[in-house]
């Protein structure tokens, strides 16, 4: 459908005149240096810097439609309409991408999530720079990959990363305009994903993020603690050292789930099965195979290895769970969709 319609708004000088529409396709990506805290809610600046590897498996695809006639945004996720509460943080999103655009016109959002939603496989991350790169493009903002990250991060932090192909650093920046994702050199990675559980989590991570800076007596020398991981981070990756690179992950990770789990209420995102992927890891180590172990705000675990090894170690990691073995990823992009332009 083309229809010419009036924007839904007053005053709106350069409102949109047909439907535009475009496709973006982005990747999760698994932080080896956790972002786990905000600074400031409202612009989404993290409380410290983070580093994370942009996956090759898991994308989400997005297209936006703008639809001048309608007077709401609709949101569909995996086929079905998304519930209100995923619907309102995509209106939120896109009023930002309007704002910029000098335009009140409303959008149809359909979204399809290669991994199960909210599960801990990073969905909102891989979600939020699909949403990023194709809305600026339905809506025709100017926007430069660093433009995106900064867009993108004020969906969901974590998806400032997605931005980017391989392994990024979104520095904590000062301000909106400081805190954005960029591109870091760093040796062949791979991850072995074990998906435990692919339920949603009882606990957004948006929810226990608050909870933990709230009530955890924790929580400031978990931050101040991620900033040091973090500069560690950047120099193995630059010396190239797999080692050092695996044990920053494995004991951020660990210190992530434990300051979680100080909050009042307490949150346990690792289940049994989750502490025994930790083990058998420490296990392969202690054996010569070398791999180290992470987790996100869900029960999955995500084992870092060398590519050489991913197989081995998918191997050894096969009776907890699905493995999945995961490289370096391209960054969000724009594709063409699957059944030709809107
Ligand atoms: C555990 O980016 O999902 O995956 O910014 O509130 O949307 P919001 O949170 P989100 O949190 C990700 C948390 C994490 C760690 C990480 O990816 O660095």
């Amino acid at each position: 459908m083309t229809t010419v319609a009036p924007s839904a708004g007053a005053g709106d000088e350069r409102a949109q005149t047909s439907n535009a529409s475009a496709t973006a396709r982005a990747y999760p990506n698994i932080a080896l240096v956790k972002y786990w805290g905000k600074r400031d809610e409202r612009l989404m600046l993290p409380a410290a810097g983070s580093l994370s590897l942009t996956l090759d498996v898991f994308p989400t695809e997005t297209t936006v439609t703008v639809d001048p006639g309608a007077d709401r945004d609709r949101f569909e996720l995996d086929g079905a309409p998304a519930s209100e509460e995923q619907t309102g943080r995509v209106t939120r999103f896109l009023d930002l991408v309007r704002e910029r655009a000098g335009t009140t016109a409303r959008a149809v959002v359909r979204s399809t999530n290669a991994a199960p939603t909210g599960a801990g496989l990073a969905s909102s991350a891989s979600g939020f720079a699909a949403l990023a790169v194709s809305a600026a493009a339905a809506y025709r903002l100017d926007a430069d990959r660093l433009a995106l990250s900064r867009l993108a991060r004020r969906g969901s932090g974590s998806a400032a990363r997605s931005i980017v192909p391989g392994v990024a650093v979104w520095h904590a920046g000062e301000d909106d305009g400081s805190s954005f994702a960029e591109p870091v050199d760093a040796p062949p990675l791979s991850m072995v994903i074990v998906t435990i559980d692919r339920a949603m989590k009882a606990v957004s991570s948006r929810e226990a993020m608050r909870r933990t800076a709230l009530t955890s007596p924790f929580h400031a020398a978990w931050i101040s603690d991620t900033a040091q991981a973090l500069e560690a981070m950047l120099v193995a990756c630059r010396d190239g050292d797999f080692t050092r690179i695996g044990r920053i992950t494995e004991t951020n990770a660990l210190r992530m789930h434990a300051v979680i789990q100080s909050a009042d209420p307490p949150i346990q995102y690792l289940a049994p099965t989750s502490v025994a992927a930790f083990d058998e890891v420490r296990r392969l180590r202690a054996e010569g195979l070398e791999a180290y172990a992470t987790a996100d705000a869900g029960p999955n675990v995500v084992a870092l290895a060398r590519p050489a090894d991913a197989e081995a170690v998918a191997d050894a990691l096969a009776h907890l769970g699905e493995t999945t073995i995961a490289g370096p990823g391209p960054g969000a992009a724009l594709v063409e969709p699957a059944g030709g332009t809107a």
